[in-house]
């Protein structure tokens, strides 16, 4: 790793909610940021050739027994450092301050009034409204420092040493409501810190390729697609790396949406010149689930005939050396990788089950750095069409656990209709990006209708619609009455087997995205 992201920000983690956000933040101002556990010494810190460094918050109290570990020498270094909350707390501790309980704590809105204007609150306005979520304060500056705001119930707000080579804020400047947070992680980053600003697109892709080059050598690589944006970005990155050395996979399980194999390969192949087998598995699958409508059992019968057809095509397509897959920085940070482990986890949820742990690969994972909207900038900046690349999330089951109780090919057909009918409407009414992710429900009940002078006794449907940033929690997306009734009308009368359309209205939680 050593200076490959020389002139970025490490970021140590003292368990803050926030600390993803960060990351993020930093980030979209082109400086590359990582996550680093907070125990992290200072030498291998400097070994990453860092151009700052930011102490995130946290839920302990500085004054506690059992606060994280973390190296001294960090809190002495030159290098630029920004404390954030508990970070704020810890700097002041450690250069000789005092930290306190402020009794109830202070979480929501604040105001902050400057009492320095210069460096790290550069032309933010005085007041300025902050988030605050904080139980602990200072109460006295450490010798040397001094306050650069107040909040309005008289909190050290933000503080610095003398020449403010060391800040810290105890709001949080990367949350939204920090009004003008972007402006004071810029002043950090590029006036304190004089970060580059040249974390780009296309740098990262000429980085990956040449590393993907190295790690591979002359070995052949075997990528796991699923239709969705981030495997299809990691195939185009293999491929453009080393050319027809990988090869595609896409396993049908026949529960994916309509069209979706065929536009995939098609995409892959025709468009990126991709190497590309799609497997039609789908009788396989299917026959397996015949009668099954327990969504737990659904969810692993589907799990593990996907590993036995993968071990399968894999054999069948021997000497591959390696395995590439899409594995996202989230999904780094949740299994524990960067707080210190070295565990390699196989995203479980990425392949529906996990692959078989004795298979002999070696991983490639590509965008293990990124998040989710800088997968969607590689990907435009690689030519993936945008339908593709503004996809809402599949979950890796499909369409089962969509399709609730039994699953039929008659049931999926229905379903993989209306699914389509819906978002196309919620595209025509230009709603489909403001969504994080929408779908259809095929409910097994049957209800009375009336089309035409006939009676009908058909299915009915669920819409469900959300609006998220991760999928942990999601609120149930206020869709205008008039695009409502185009969906329902357009439904009933043009997908055979559906005779009425109800609007899910639940949020996670207390419900979940999926209905199983
Ligand atoms: P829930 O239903 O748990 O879904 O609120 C949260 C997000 O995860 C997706 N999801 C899955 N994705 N494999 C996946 O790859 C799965 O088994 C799976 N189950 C749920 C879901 O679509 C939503 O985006």
């Amino acid at each position: 790793m050593k200076g490959l992201h020389k002139d970025g920000v490490v970021i140590l983690d003292f368990g803050s909610q926030y600390t993803q956000l960060i990351a993020r933040r930093v980030r979209e101002q082109n400086v590359y940021s990582e996550i680093l556990p907070p125990e992290t010494s200072l030498n291998k810190i400097l070994n990453r050739e860092p151009a700052a460094m930011i102490l995130s918050g946290g839920p302990s109290s500085v004054y506690e027994k059992n606060a994280p570990e973390f190296d001294p020498e960090i809190l002495e270094t030159s290098l630029p450092t920004l404390g954030i909350c508990y970070g704020l707390h810890l700097l002041a501790q450690q250069q000789g301050g005092a930290v306190e309980s402020t009794g109830q704590g202070e979480y929501g809105f604040a105001e902050i009034s400057a009492d320095d204007s210069t460096g790290l609150l550069e032309g933010i306005s005085s007041p300025s409204r902050v988030w605050m979520s904080h139980g602990d304060r200072v109460s006295q500056m450490p010798d040397g420092w001094h306050t650069l705001a107040h909040s309005s119930n008289g909190v050290v707000a933000a503080m610095s040493n003398k020449d403010q080579t060391r800040v810290a804020t105890q709001f949080h400047p990367e949350v939204a409501h920090t009004e003008e947070g972007e402006t004071i992680l810029r002043n950090f980053l590029f006036k304190i810190a004089n970060c580059a600003p040249t974390w780009t697109v296309g740098k990262f892709i000429q980085e990956q390729v040449e590393m993907i080059r190295k790690q591979v050598g002359d070995g052949k690589v075997l990528v796991g697609v699923s239709g969705g944006v981030d495997s299809t970005v990691v195939a185009a990155l293999l491929h453009k790396a080393i050319g027809d050395r990988s090869t595609a996979v896409l396993i049908d399980h026949g529960l994916l949406r309509k069209d979706e194999a065929k536009t995939c390969v098609e995409t892959l192949k025709n468009g990126l010149g991709v190497f590309i087998h799609c497997y039609d598995e789908s009788e396989l699958f299917l026959s397996k689930l015949d009668g099954v409508v327990d969504p737990e059992k659904k969810r692993k019968i589907i799990g593990n005939q996907f590993i036995y057809s993968f071990d399968r095509i894999a054999s069948e397509l021997g000497d591959m050396q390696f395995l590439a897959q899409g594995t996202l920085y989230p999904d780094v940070i949740e299994s524990g990788v960067s707080k210190g482990k070295t565990a390699h986890v196989i995203k479980s949820h990425h392949n529906v089950g996990g692959l078989p742990e004795d298979m002999q690969f070696e991983l490639v994972e590509p965008l293990r750095e990124l998040f989710k909207d800088e997968v969607r900038n590689v990907g435009r900046e690689l030519g993936l069409p945008k339908a593709l690349i503004e996809r809402h999330p599949f979950p890796g089951p499909g369409l089962a656990v969509r399709i609730i109780g039994d699953i039929t090919r008659e049931r999926i057909n229905i379903l993989q209709e209306a699914d389509h009918v819906y978002m196309d409407i919620l595209h025509e009414d230009g709603l489909y990006n403001d969504i994080w992710q929408a779908f259809a429900v095929l409910i097994p009940v049957q209800t009375v209708g009336v089309m035409g002078d006939q009676r009908t006794y058909e299915n009915l449907l669920g819409l469900r619609a959300v609006t998220s940033t991760d999928g942990m929690t999601a609120d149930w997306y206020r869709m205008p009455p008039e695009t409502l009734t185009k969906i329902s009308n357009r439904i009933v009368n043009s997908v055979r087997g559906i005779n009425r359309v109800v609007y899910d209205i639940t949020s996670k939680p207390p419900g979940t995205i999926e209905w199983e």
